[in-house]
């Protein structure tokens, strides 16, 4: 039975260092860190190594606070494996499917609960050291919203399949039947979230479809557990073939597939423009039985609106955690801010001294939250060398152009690790490709707007970026806030007001954007599952 009442998965304090918790945590970080795993395909529950044969090669997954340490050698998919991880999915369809709808939920229920008790420790070690979080980011990422996903979703999809047509008359029959696709899902999943890689899978699956996934090379060890949790809870072989590999080569097959039914993806804008494309091609060249479903979550340029009626230092601080937590890796992270020339100094002198405050790990210290030093630290590296340097030549470029100035941060160090320092720029045009161009880093560009201005500053927010994601304004002011509401209408598909623009809660706050942003059909929310379905209509006269 589906609970009747579900509710938000509470996050670990973690607070003081000597609790039961923290000893669970340190031994699967040691464990973790000081063995190298071998992470397989897996394709119908068969795992399968590159040390198998001679005929598949491997890649390494490094922590990316320490960039010589080994966590995991991961099995690269060959053109073969993905051609029989396509056929398992097939194979495993009609069972699945027609398992009663209680069946499949039980999986994710179950799948839920050991996230959060037994696995939860391996879990967050695999996430913190993989995916370079602190225990809070990997908190709210691989447990609570994670299991908030599967135990929300299974309440949606049994709101949805209540959902009925009217009796037109007596002795009629109308049924909807809630179809899951007719053919496959491919499930391309990013490396800043395990929980969205969670739900990437665990949403189609849960309405019956079976599901061919490609996880990000730099989370391949948090994921692979992941599914090994879902097996434990009950899922059965060929629901889900993982297939980690090279992504041109994994998607090339499977988008020329006939029964190719749906792309579920999160990455970035490029990569999704590129595979709409090419489905759609597909679709006109006549090679899929069905229009397939592209369900994408992308990029963002997302803003901070601070009105001269705000609460400054509380501005500030969200500000703060809205550009920097996980080093500004959130698809939804703050990256361009709007301050009023009244609160520009008192903005901006907070927002350094703020900085400096907090425990943001000193760029390379042993310090560093992944060193078994300080697990508390506010912030960590950044996922990998291409990221690195793109943030490293950004700043430089800073430094050099006339329209900006840095105003903090500014120094980033590989020895190690790929650190970079939480940088604010200030730039005199508000237009400036800074205030458009995507970093996915810790790099926030502000511009200082003068005051009587407000109502224009909402209109260059509104047409600067071709993004679509998430956007907050600050004030006290109702006027303020309402002219904003109106005004960036479709700017944000997530809009906060006095609150920072990441962080959406399962069930509380419906993920997604529109415009470059991507399909906005909101995980989680009953929307997305709706994605997954193709209804069949049936009318029976008695
Ligand atoms: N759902 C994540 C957030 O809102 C990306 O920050």
């Amino acid at each position: 039975q589906v609970p009747k009442q579900i509710t938000n998965e509470a996050v670990k304090p973690f607070g003081a260092k000597d609790t039961k918790d923290w000893d669970l945590l340190r031994a699967s970080l040691v464990k973790f860190r000081s063995s190298s795993l071998e992470v397989p395909l897996v394709i119908n529950g068969e795992r399968i190594y590159y040390n198998d044969g001679a005929k598949r090669s491997f890649f390494s997954q490094t922590n990316p606070a320490h960039h010589e340490q080994v966590l995991a050698n991961v099995t690269q998919a060959t053109k073969e494996d993905v051609i029989s991880a396509i056929q398992s999915a097939k194979d495993a369809k009609q069972r699945w499917m027609s398992l009663p709808f209680y069946d499949r939920a039980a999986v994710f229920l179950k799948a839920a609960d050991l996230l959060s008790t037994k696995y939860r420790y391996d879990m967050l070690a695999a996430t913190m050291l993989g995916q370079g979080k602190n225990v809070y980011q990997a908190e709210i990422d691989c447990i609570t919203e994670l299991s908030d996903f599967f135990r929300f979703n299974v309440k949606y999809a049994s709101d949805l399949y209540s959902q009925q047509p009217i009796e037109s008359s007596p002795g009629v029959w109308n049924n909807a039947e809630y179809r899951p696709l007719e053919g496959f899902t491919y499930a391309v999943t990013p490396f800043n979230f395990t929980a969205i890689a969670g739900n990437l899978i665990g949403a189609p699956a849960l309405m019956g479809n079976t599901v061919v996934w490609k996880p990000s090379q730099t989370a391949a060890l948090s994921n692979y557990l992941l599914l090994t949790v879902l097996e434990e809870a009950g899922l059965p072989n060929g629901v889900v073939n993982f297939v980690p590999g090279n992504a041109v080569e994994i998607t090339e097959e499977v988008l020329k597939d006939k029964d190719f039914a749906a792309l579920h993806f999160t990455g970035s804008t490029n990569v999704f423009k590129q595979l709409y494309g090419k489905i759609q091609q597909g679709v006109v060249n006549n090679l899929y039985r069905d229009y397939p479903r592209i369900v994408g979550e992308t990029g963002g340029k997302n803003f901070h609106l601070v009105h001269h009626s705000a609460n400054i230092p509380h501005a500030v601080l969200s500000t703060i955690r809205g550009a920097f937590e996980y080093q500004g890796q959130k698809c939804s992270a703050a990256s361009r801010l709007y301050i009023p020339s009244s609160k520009s100094e008192e903005f901006l002198s907070n927002l350094a001294g703020t900085l400096q405050q907090q425990h943001i790990v000193p760029v390379n210290t042993s310090a560093s939250p992944l060193n078994g030093g300080d697990l508390h630290g506010f912030m960590g590296p950044v996922i990998h060398e291409q990221s690195f340097n793109k943030l490293a030549n950004a700043i430089e470029e800073a430094k050099k152009d006339p329209e900006l100035e840095i105003l903090c941060g500014g120094q980033y160090d590989k020895s190690k690790g790929w650190y970079v320092a939480p940088t604010v720029i200030k730039t005199s045009n508000p237009t400036h490709k800074f205030m458009s161009t995507e970093f996915f880093g810790p790099i926030l560009t502000v511009y200082e707007y003068p005051d009587s201005k407000y109502s224009n500053i909402c209109h260059t927010i509104d047409t600067t970026s071709g993004y679509g994601l998430t956007g907050a304004v600050f004030a006290k002011d109702r006027e303020a806030i309402l002219e904003a509401y109106e005004k960036l209408r479709y700017s944000a598909g997530n809009f906060y007001i006095n609150d920072k623009c990441t962080g959406a809660v399962v069930g509380q706050q419906w993920f997604g954007g529109g415009r470059m942003s991507g399909t906005n059909d909101k995980s989680g929310s009953g929307n997305i599952l709706n994605r997954f379905v193709t209804i069949r209509n049936t009318k029976e006269n008695f």
